[in-house]
């Protein structure tokens, strides 16, 4: 069982500036714990994972309130995990953008610099979903796929 004895937590109102925000935890979190060499490469998987939630959130009609997004940053000897809590419900999907397309690449990101990354819908009364990406290496590239793009 991997182990993540670093931990910190913040909730974010799904705005444009989240991820900046998120951006300026990431970075202190990371400096504090000694693993600043994650940093370049945690920033922006935080960043794609963080800005989608929003995205996501912004295109659905809450009928109660405007529900925030929450990231997770834990550590250990396994890397880096980032977490991102939204309330919709439908999963993400990585998409192979064309070549002169400027969106689709962001989960394209996060799989090219993480070990792995999924989603899981916790229980209720939670509801929504976790997009979580695990770092295991500061440096090199994860997936093959990526290379070369
Ligand atoms: N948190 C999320 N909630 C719902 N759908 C998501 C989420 N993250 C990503 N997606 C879906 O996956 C697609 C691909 O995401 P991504 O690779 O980041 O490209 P982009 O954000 O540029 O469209 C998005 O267009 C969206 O449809
Ligand atoms: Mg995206």
């Amino acid at each position: 069982m991997a182990s993540f004895p670093m931990r910190t937590f913040m909730e974010y109102g799904a705005y444009r500036n989240a991820p900046g925000s998120a951006r300026g935890l990431v970075r202190n979190a990371l400096e504090e714990w000694r693993l600043g060499a994650f940093e370049e490469k945690a920033s922006l998987v935080v960043t794609e994972l963080m800005t989608n939630s929003i995205i996501a959130t912004e295109q659905v009609a809450w009928e109660a309130g405007w529900p925030p997004v929450r990231l997770w940053l834990l550590a250990g000897p396994d890397g880096v995990l980032a977490a991102v809590w939204d309330a919709v419900t439908t999963p993400p999907r990585q998409r192979v953008a064309g070549e002169l397309e400027e969106n689709g690449r962001g989960l394209g990101i996060v799989d090219a610099y993480c070990a792995r990354w999924d989603c899981y819908r916790p229980p209720a009364p939670y509801g929504g979903k976790v997009t979580r990406a695990l770092i295991s290496d500061p440096h090199t590239e994860g997936s093959e796929s990526y290379r070369g793009r």
